[in-house]
């Protein structure tokens, strides 16, 4: 290994200032120059691998990551075009209460299992917590707010349900309509046995299923 005094630049400088004495001296002020030197020389690597990698790694402020999603979205709810600016790990039922105002559809559970949250996707019954935002692109998407008619009369469905006094609470309604919606325009005369199996997916605390399936037959044979 090179001795410092003599590795390092200026080293001679210094030692001839010391008029050839103290050699212990000497070294121990080129290791704190070279020390230095080495410190400064380590951040400018730094600076210039933070400018190179940090632009590749997006961020340049003109450059997106590689990866990054488009945060603003053109989302079909309810037959208009809504623009919102969106998470990428955002549910639907999140963008639907919080950003959209359509809190008609209920959060309870938050992970698919209440049926709570259902709304109508290209005609499917489907758990908006479970729905990355994200996910459902140029898809349209029906919420109870959806049945409203033109001069606010109710849905039939909705008015099917006052009729045969489905719901008890009321939380779980919006989600049975909407799946009772899915399945009266896929099978608009159902057997009672497939309105249960449809609205198998919606739970209601206060029990009343066979209230919400009267309501599902009346709706139908009055469709
Ligand atoms: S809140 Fe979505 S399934 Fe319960
Ligand atoms: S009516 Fe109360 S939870 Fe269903």
């Amino acid at each position: 290994m090179k001795d410092p005094v003599t590795f390092y630049p200026g080293a001679e400088a210094d030692q001839g200032e010391a008029g050839g004495g103290d050699l212990a001296i000497l070294k121990s002020r080129a290791s704190r120059r070279a020390f230095i030197r080495g410190v400064i020389a380590s951040g400018a690597v730094a600076g210039s691998s933070t400018f190179l990698f940090g632009s590749l790694g997006g961020c340049s402020p003109d450059r997106p990551a590689a990866g990054a999603v488009e945060r603003l979205l053109s989302l079909n709810i309810n037959g208009k075009v809504r623009r919102v600016d969106v998470l990428p790990n955002e549910t639907l039922a999140m963008t639907l209460r919080y950003k959209l105002g359509l809190t008609g559809t209920k959060l309870s559970c938050d992970r698919g299992e209440c049926g709570a949250c259902t709304v109508v996707i290209d005609g499917v019954s489907t758990y908006s917590c479970s729905t990355l935002t994200h996910m459902v692109g140029d898809r349209q998407v029906r919420t109870i707010e959806g049945l409203e008619g033109p001069n606010g009369e109710l849905h039939p469905i909705q008015q099917a349900m006052i009729d045969e006094l489905g719901p008890q609470c009321g939380f779980c309604t919006p989600g049975q309509i909407m799946s009772t919606v899915a399945l009266l325009e896929a099978n608009p005369n159902p057997t009672r046995d497939e309105a249960r199996h449809a609205l198998s997916g919606n739970l209601c605390r206060c029990g009343a299923y066979d209230h919400y399936l009267n309501s599902v037959m009346r709706a139908a044979q009055e469709a």
